[in-house]
C-alpha cells in the first residue's frame, strides 16, 4: 500500500539514488543557466546518472569541462546551439527543462510567456522526435502553460503519453516542509506537506492539514503561511533585485524530482511526488496531485485526498485561473505549430 505522500529519504542524500546498479541517461536543457549549472552539478553527483547531456544556446561546453572533472561516473558532454540539439537528446531517459528566461520584480510568470512558450515547445519538438519515450520535467514558467504546451507538441507528433509529462512543482513542496518546520521547530527531513494545483500564486494549493506529521496553526496564521508559500517565488524574485528568481532551491528541488523519476522507473516501490500532469482529479486538465511513479512514469495518481473547509476555498479560488493558463498554452500550439 503506498502512503499518500511519503517523503523521498532524508537530507541532500535523501535525494540520491543509492544503488548504484542503476545506469540512467540524463539531458538538460537551459544547462547553462541560474537552475540549470547547479542542477546539473547535482546530477552529477547522483550515481544512478550515469550518462549526463548538457544543452544548451550558450556555454555547456565550459561548462560540462568543468563538471567533467568531478570524479563521479556521470559521462558528461556538452551541445550548444540548434546544431546539436537533436544529438543531446539522444538515449535520453529522462529531460529536465530549465531553459527561458526568469521572471524580475514586477513581473507574473505568465509575463515570461511571450519568450518561453516557443522556447519549450521547440525544445519538446525536438524530443517527440530524438527521445519520445522518456520522461519531460518541464521547470520552465509559466509551468501551467508550458505543460500543457509541451503536450501538444507530443500529440502532435503522434507520441504524448500523459504520464511521462511533468511540471515540476517539487520547489512548492519543499518551501511547505521549510517553513512549516521552521514555524513548528521540526527537523525539515521529518516534514512532507502535499501541494497541489499549479505552480503561480493562487494556483499553488497546500494541504496543511494532510501534513505529516500533523501539525495545526490559529486560522491567521494558517491562512498567513499557505499566502507565503503561494508567493513564496516572488519572495526570492523580489529579493534577488532584479537579478533572476529561485535558482539553488530549485535545483535541489529538480534533482530530488529527477532522483524520485529514476528510483520510480527502475521499479523501486512506493515512490511519490507532487508534480504538475494531465488530470482528471478536477475541472482543470492538468493539475497537481500526489503521483506514485513507477517504470513507466506516473503509475497511480493519489488525488486530492480529504480536504479541509479552508483549502476548499483555496482549491476554489485557484481554478478559474489555472483554466486559461491550460487554455493559453493549448491555443499557442493550436495557432503556431
Ligand atoms: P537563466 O536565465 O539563468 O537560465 C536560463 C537558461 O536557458 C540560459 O542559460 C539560457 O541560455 C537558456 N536558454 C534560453 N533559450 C534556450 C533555448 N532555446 N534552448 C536551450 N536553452 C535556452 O534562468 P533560470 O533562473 O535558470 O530560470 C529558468 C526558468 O525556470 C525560468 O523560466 C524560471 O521562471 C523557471 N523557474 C521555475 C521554477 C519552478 O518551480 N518550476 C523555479 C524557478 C525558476
Ligand atoms: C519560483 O517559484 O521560485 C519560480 O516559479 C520562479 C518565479 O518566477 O517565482
Amino acid at each position: 500500500m503506498f502512503s499518500r505522500f511519503q517523503r523521498p529519504a532524508s537530507g541532500l542524500a535523501r535525494s540520491l539514488s543509492t544503488s548504484s546498479s542503476n545506469n540512467t541517461a540524463v539531458a538538460v536543457m537551459g544547462a547553462s543557466g541560474g537552475i540549470g549549472q547547479p542542477l546539473s552539478l547535482l546530477l552529477k553527483l547522483n550515481p544512478a546518472v550515469t550518462k549526463l547531456a548538457l544543452y544548451d544556446i550558450v556555454h555547456t561546453p565550459g561548462v560540462a569541462a568543468d563538471l567533467s572533472h568531478c570524479e563521479t561516473k556521470a559521462v558528461t558532454t556538452g551541445f550548444v546551439g540548434a546544431d546539436q540539439l537533436e544529438a543531446s537528446l539522444v538515449g535520453a531517459e529522462i529531460v529536465v527543462i530549465p531553459a527561458g528566461v526568469p521572471r524580475k520584480p514586477g513581473m507574473t510568470r505568465d509575463d515570461l510567456f511571450n519568450t518561453n512558450a516557443s522556447i519549450v515547445a521547440n525544445l519538446a519538438q525536438a524530443a517527440a522526435k530524438v527521445c519520445p519515450k522518456a520522461m519531460i520535467a518541464i521547470i520552465s514558467n509559466p509551468v501551467n502553460s508550458t505543460v500543457p504546451i509541451a503536450s501538444e507538441i507530443f500529440k502532435k507528433a503522434g507520441v504524448y503519453d500523459p504520464n511521462r509529462i511533468f511540471g515540476v512543482t517539487t520547489l512548492d513542496i519543499v518551501r511547505a516542509n521549510a517553513f512549516i518546520a521552521e514555524k513548528k521547530g521540526l527537523d525539515p527531513a521529518d516534514v512532507n506537506c502535499p501541494v497541489i494545483g499549479g505552480h503561480a500564486g493562487v494556483t499553488i494549493m497546500p494541504l496543511i492539514s494532510q501534513c505529516t506529521p500533523s501539525v495545526s496553526f490559529p486560522a491567521d496564521e494558517l491562512k498567513a503561511l499557505t499566502e507565503r508559500i503561494q508567493d513564496a517565488g516572488t519572495e526570492v524574485v523580489k529579493a534577488k533585485a532584479g537579478a533572476g528568481s529561485a535558482t539553488l532551491s530549485m535545483a535541489y528541488a529538480a534533482a530530488r524530482f529527477t532522483d524520485s523519476l529514476i528510483k520510480g522507473m527502475k521499479g523501486q516501490e512506493g515512490v511519490v511526488e507532487c508534480a504538475y500532469v494531465a488530470s482528471t482529479v478536477t475541472e482543470c486538465t492538468y493539475f497537481s496531485t500526489p503521483l506514485v511513479l513507477g517504470p513507466n512514469g506516473v503509475e497511480k495518481n493519489l488525488g486530492l485526498g480529504n480536504l479541509s473547509a479552508f483549502e476548499e476555498e483555496v482549491l476554489k479560488a485557484g481554478m478559474a485561473e489555472l483554466k486559461g493558463s491550460i487554455k493559453k498554452g493549448e491555443e499557442f500550439v493550436a495557432k503556431n505549430f
